[in-house]
């Protein structure tokens, strides 16, 4: 084919994948190409915004490193990442929603025993979480993996500060006993903003916009038979749960952290949450999957 022009084009790229032998790489990339051209086409891209796009995606893949992943930070922020969980985590009635996993998550964080303090050091107001799991049913899951992390009183997860090292704060990993039940102290999270030193940062500041995510505590959970639930419980309240930077809030999510000015389990300030999470059974399980 010669001679293409603005209105073959598409067709003439999407014919080159006839011999992919990957039918699923083949629809996404075929896909892809008639989304770009039409962008293309729509917004009449000049060639010097062409050329700005170049440079933006360069300096975004420039900004990652074993630490820091700027590309996953552009698909929360354009909400790609909220619109995939939404699509690929739907839920029946009743079972506690998923929401964006986050970069902040880490393998080694310490596994403790109920009752521990996983914020030992962190500044910001002791918080004493009580967690329980159960079924659609309301049957306790016993033995669920229930790691948390957060940052803390000053908007900081342990990575983002140099001093602590391999330490790792404001995170661990706890399993539920018989009754489905398992606590632990930390601090009272705050609103933080989303790192702002790179290129999504620009992007965000060009457009308008404000770098916030509403205060919250994340949970991965897991349990043989269940799917696995990546959630957050948001505090209310806050200033950005109608704005989240990241497009994650959803109202189910929004708890109770509740302000004690001392007892009933410190003389001070603290506060206690306590939240139920319900798990809904991995398609194919056997006892507990709900009837569907
Ligand atoms: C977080 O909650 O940790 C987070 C999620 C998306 C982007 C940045 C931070
Ligand atoms: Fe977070």
């Amino acid at each position: 084919m010669r001679n293409i022009d603005q209105h073959n084009i598409t067709e003439a790229v999407i014919a080159r994948f006839a011999s992919c032998d990957n039918p699923r790489l083949k629809e996404v990339l075929s896909s892809l190409v008639t989304h770009l051209h039409d962008f293309v086409r729509e917004v009449k891209l000049t060639e010097p915004e062409w050329m700005e796009g170049i440079r933006f995606l360069t300096a975004t893949g420039q900004m990652c490193d074993s630490k820091r992943q700027e590309f996953i930070l552009l698909s929360d922020t354009l909400g790609v990442s909220m619109l995939t969980v939404a699509l690929n985590q739907s839920r029946p009635a009743g079972a506690t929603e998923a929401t964006v996993f986050g970069p902040f998550h880490t393998d080694d964080a310490p596994h403790v025993a109920a009752g521990a303090n996983v914020a030992e050091g962190a500044p910001g107001e002791p918080l004493f979480v009580e967690v329980e799991v159960v079924d659609l049913q309301g049957r306790p899951v016993a033995d669920a993996e229930v790691d948390v992390w957060q940052a803390d009183e000053e908007g900081l997860y342990d990575v983002q500060r140099p001093e602590l090292g391999d330490t790792r704060r404001a995170r661990g990993v706890l399993r539920t006993d018989a009754q489905g039940r398992t606590h632990f102290r930390s601090v009272v999270p705050t609103a933080y903003p989303v790192p702002t030193d790179g290129p999504v940062g620009c992007l965000l500041v060009a457009s308008g916009r404000h770098p916030w995510r509403p205060a919250h505590v994340h949970f991965l959970i897991r349990a043989p038979g269940y799917r696995t639930l990546i959630t957050h419980l948001f505090r209310d309240p806050d200033p950005y749960l109608d704005s989240d930077v990241v497009f994650g809030v959803r109202s189910s999510l929004i708890a109770p952290f509740v302000h004690h000015a001392s007892g009933p389990l410190l003389d001070g300030p603290h506060s206690t949450l306590k939240h139920r999470f319900v798990l809904d059974a991995e398609a194919g399980a056997g006892a507990g999957a709900p009837a569907r």
